[in-house]
């Protein structure tokens, strides 16, 4: 053991003492510095990652305490392949996730975590997912050796000394241990992004509740509480206690009359939960207005009343940058212009941030990603894919009033949307709770540059859960369904597209503001105020449903966007099938029931089925 360690005298937990004390023992880092969150604190930190070369400070007059971090060319992404659920059985885990024997893992990672944080500090984070105090909110304590960690966990979660005294004498937390894998040997001299090329594990113990990172600093891999914390393990803690923790963004509907109706939606990663979430409406949408609870994870609990309450277990946001600019989500430009980090964007010449989609012409010359020299026509992009922003959601000018209420926001409606260039139509209602569950298990969505697989493939994504689920997925589907009966008035569920292309590979839809023209139906829906026609998926709306103001959209376009392909929906439903085989040993009975209806809903429509051109009431 190299470093003593002085554990703050508010801190009583006994657990938490020895844990620590072990994970010391075992790690072996010069000191250790145990986080009080306060801004003195943050402040030092980020001053020492510029020092190291970690951070560049970013001009102050035009992004006011933010800065630039470049990682690891091999550090740069969630590594799903990496990332274990070890369950003590193998059938827990289920067949969509990786799995090794406990022991096994324990002694894989015992060798590596020996001494792994030689020559650095190790820092003990104590942290709350959701408001420190709120009967839905759980606490977590990471330790890590990387300082970078820490202020992103600083922004993203309730970090710090009013944890400590909130967890008091309890032992109920999730110890979360993480180290970069890159212990420095006497004199060795550091580098900006340490962490480990070669060797990587993201590993989650269901039954301990605890999580043990090796080898990454990179977003999910290394900020414990958000994927591996507030998904993989509070799923597991949820299915145990009766509530939900989803990959939902949450967001509050104002109409014109003043009413609020509180939504959540799961998109898959990258598919535009935090563009949904800070939507501006198109201005002649005159009286509507979105506000935000969260961008990525909701935690939900059924209330006292009946109905299902969600908070966001986050307090920021870590956003994708490419494709974000002023008109596509003017809220999180304005979250991220101050006291933001950016984390494989480029570096302009006068000190400020670009990547591509930003407003504006590219400057005509920066530093990408990788530190090098870049020229619009270099041939190379300047930011990564998933180059991404830590900031303050308290920031968005969008933020709702409730979205630190413990007690939660109720929600009304729930919507299930991939990016599905064909077949899937803009929205549909399916018929029921059960119809519901079933279209999220078998949601698709095509890859993209910031997730994995290849570019363009459709993988099934139940509920954008995939790699979130820390037990056996049939399972997962079980508890939704569970759920809808334990919850008196659970929401309604809905489904959406906003990426349908045509044959040019043109999308058929604007998206982004004129997605409230979708969501507005679906609050009314939800409200019980508007009309709709039985299709063969579920309730959709005709054109006359929707509101058009200030956009120039044909009935024919809308037709077009809203249309269900017989033979196509048909192959679509080999490939939820071909899901649930994989899926077969834990299945819901009542899933292959609601299978059987829709094929026999869909044989019975025509071959290309299209809304009628009349208004109809329903
Ligand atoms: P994670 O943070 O990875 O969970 O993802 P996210 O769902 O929050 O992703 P984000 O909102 O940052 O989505 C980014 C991508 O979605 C960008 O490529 C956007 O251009 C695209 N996007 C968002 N909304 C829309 C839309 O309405 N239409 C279209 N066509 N693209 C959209
Ligand atoms: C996602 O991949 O869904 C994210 C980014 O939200 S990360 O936190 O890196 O998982
Ligand atoms: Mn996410």
């Amino acid at each position: 053991m190299h470093a003593t360690i002085s554990i703050p005298s508010y801190v009583k937990s006994q657990r938490l003492k020895n844990w620590v004390m072990d994970m010391a023992e075992l790690c072996k880092p010069d000191s250790i510095h145990w986080c009080d969150g306060s801004q003195a604190e943050y402040d030092a930190m980020c001053e020492a990652l510029v020092k190291a070369g970690t951070f560049i400070k970013l001009n102050a007059e035009k992004r006011p305490g933010c800065f630039l971090a470049r990682s690891d060319p091999s550090d740069v992404a969630r590594v799903e392949d990496r990332t274990y659920i070890c369950s003590v059985n193998k059938e827990d885990a289920g067949p969509t996730n990786n799995w090794m024997d406990p022991k096994e893992m324990k002694a894989t990672l015992e060798p590596l975590f020996n001494g792994c944080m030689e020559g650095r500090t190790m820092y003990v984070i104590p942290f709350s997912m959701g408001p420190i105090g709120s009967p839905i909110s759980y606490i977590g304590y990471e330790i890590t050796d990387s300082p970078y960690v820490v202020v992103n966990m600083k922004i993203m979660t309730r970090m710090g000394r009013a944890v400590d005294e909130a967890l008091g004498d309890s032992d109920v937390f999730v110890p979360c241990m993480h180290t970069i894998g890159a212990p420095l040997k006497p004199g060795q001299k550091d580098i900006s992004w340490p962490c480990n090329p070669t060797v990587k594990y993201i590993v989650h113990y269901p039954e301990e509740r605890s999580i043990w990172s090796y080898g990454s600093g990179y977003g999910g891999n290394a900020l414990l509480g958000k994927k591996c914390l507030a998904l993989r393990i509070a799923s597991v803690i949820g299915r145990d206690e009766g509530w939900m923790a989803e990959h939902m963004l949450i967001l509050a509907v104002t109409d014109p009359t003043g009413k609020k109706t509180y939504v959540s939606a799961a998109f898959p990663s990258a598919c535009g939960k935090t563009n949904f979430a800070m939507l501006i409406p198109p201005k002649e949408i005159q009286g509507w207005k979105v506000t935000t609870i969260g961008d990525d994870i909701a935690w939900l609990k059924p209330g006292k009343d009946g109905r299902l309450y969600a908070i966001n277990p986050e307090a920021g946001y870590f956003g994708v940058a490419p494709g974000t600019n002023h008109k596509s989500n003017p809220n999180a430009m304005i979250s991220a212009a101050k006291n933001t980090i950016f984390t494989n964007v480029a570096l302009t010449d006068d000190g400020d941030i670009w990547w591509e989609g930003m407003d504006g012409p590219p400057p005509a010359h920066a530093i990408d990603w990788q530190g090098k020299d870049w020229t619009p026509d270099c041939g190379r992009k300047a930011a990564h894919p998933n180059s991404r922003f830590t900031a303050p959601a308290g920031q968005n000018p969008a933020i709702d009033p409730d979205w630190e209420n413990p007690a939660g926001v109720p929600i009304s409606a729930m919507i299930f949307g991939g990016r599905r260039s064909t077949n899937v139509p803009l929205v549909y209602q399916p018929l029921s709770w059960a119809f519901g569950v079933y279209a999220g298990a078998t949601m698709g969505s095509e890859m993209t540059a910031a997730a994995f697989g290849n570019i363009g493939e459709v993988r099934r994504d139940p509920m954008a859960m995939l790699p979130f689920t820390g037990y056996h997925m049939a399972s997962y589907f079980n508890h939704w369904l569970d759920m809808g009966r334990r919850v008196g008035m659970p929401p309604r569920i809905f489904c959406v597209n906003w990426f349908r292309k045509d044959k040019d590979g043109n999308f058929l839809w604007p998206g982004f503001g004129d997605n409230m023209r979708v969501l507005k139906w679906i609050v009314e829906r939800a409200n019980g105020t508007a009309r709709a026609l039985e299709g063969p998926l579920g309730y959709v709306p005709t054109y006359d449903d929707l509101d058009w103001r200030g956009l120039d959209f044909t009935r024919e376009q809308f037709h077009a966007l809203m249309a269900v392909d017989k033979a196509d929906w048909m192959k679509e439903m080999l490939g939820h099938e071909e899901f649930f085989i994989k899926l077969f040993d834990r299945l819901p009975k009542e899933l292959l029931c609601v299978r059987d209806l829709l094929l026999s809903s869909l044989w019975r429509s025509p071959d290309h089925w299209e809304l009628p051109d009349y208004a109809v009431n329903n």
